[in-house]
């Protein structure tokens, strides 16, 4: 018997050496040492022995069985290990192949400028308000001074919404918003709001039915025409830099009084005239002027406690002016080469 276990002791360990699968290290594990294999037989005949031979066989078993157990679990970490050694050779990246490029992308050019104008205005205390695309007659042209026969609608003919008794329409100006705003709030008030506008304008270099302005109001007790003055001057220097200058020249629109048209200096020749200017040496930025005592009124605001001042920035216009791009269509294309400029 203790040949029989040494032979199996010396077997086991033979054929672990040249096992090279996790998978066959098991099946070895239960032929030797499960319930059925080779040692546990051999102890069930330990029953045929003499009292003396049994524990020296006993132990001799027990120490066989140990032995097999530790060979076991040595080549079974060594095949562990092989296998993750291989799994790292396999998987190894060449660190010096060149990656795939990622194309991010970009914000377009309007949404740039219009950001960078919200945060102008955030910075110097103004709320930022959203009004309808789709708005009534009333918002967009009565409320702001222009009756139904008023003739500056002319300038502003816009889409119609069919089949309403009310007369609903695409508004044309972001002016609709200050309606709305001093309807639903008391001053002070001190808002910008960015948004889309519409008419039915041709589609040409300087035109499209589709534009974008900035609307600015700004109502409280003493505002003055200085405060205007102040708040675009400021915003236009941290824009175009602050060499620029503007200049204001009286204009007329039904919801102020005074109005003014502001001009920056031509981005081009700085003033002295150029053709970008059409030898001007300035060019048209936007609309402003004081609310007309009426629109407060219309609103709800009483014009002998308050006053305030609103202006309209045309979008498109200033980024054209920003980036000198001569063509307003190139907005509105989505041809890469053209947005990736920016
Ligand atoms: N809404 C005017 C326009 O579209 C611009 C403007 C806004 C003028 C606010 C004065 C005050 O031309």
């Amino acid at each position: 018997m203790k040949e029989q276990l040494e032979k199996i002791e010396a077997k086991a360990k033979q054929e672990l050496v040249s096992c090279s699968e996790i998978k066959a290290l098991d099946e070895l594990r239960v032929r030797y040492l499960g319930k059925k294999g080779e040692l546990t037989a051999i102890l069930k005949q330990m029953g045929s022995l003499s009292p003396e031979e049994r524990p020296v066989i006993g132990q001799l078993a027990n120490k066989v069985r140990a032995d097999i157990e530790e060979a076991l679990s040595s080549r079974l970490a060594a095949l562990k290990s092989e296998a993750q050694a291989a799994k790292i050779r396999e998987e190894a990246i060449d660190i010096t192949l060149p990656g795939k490029k990622i194309s991010y992308g970009k914000f377009h050019p309007l949404t740039k400028v219009e950001n960078e104008i919200r945060e102008i205005f955030m910075g110097m205390g103004f709320d930022i308000a959203d009004g309808p695309e789709i708005d009534d007659d009333y918002h967009v042209f009565e409320a702001l001074n222009l009756p139904p026969d008023h003739p500056a609608r002319d300038t502003q003919d816009t889409f119609y919404i069919a089949g309403t008794n009310e007369k609903i329409l695409l508004r044309t100006q972001t002016s609709s918003v200050q309606v709305h705003v001093m309807e639903n709030r008391k001053p002070p008030i001190r808002i910008i709001s960015p948004g889309r506008v519409f008419r039915s304008d041709a589609v040409d270099a300087t035109h499209s039915p589709l534009f974008h302005q900035i609307e600015g109001l700004v109502v409280d007790k003493g505002i003055t025409m200085s405060d205007l003055k102040g708040t675009l001057e400021t915003l236009m220097k941290k824009i175009y830099g602050n060499e620029c200058s503007l200049r204001f020249r009286p204009h007329h629109f039904p919801f102020t009084e005074p109005s003014c048209e502001v001009d920056i200096s031509c981005f081009n020749c700085g003033g002295k005239g150029c053709s970008m200017c059409k030898d001007e040496g300035y060019i048209e930025l936007l609309g402003a002027g004081m609310v007309h005592p009426k629109v407060l009124e219309n609103c709800g605001i009483d014009s002998n406690i308050y006053s305030g001042f609103a202006f309209g920035i045309g979008l498109e216009r200033t980024v054209m002016g920003r980036y000198d791009i001569n063509d307003l269509r190139l907005f509105y294309e989505n041809d890469v080469r053209f947005l990736e400029q920016f």
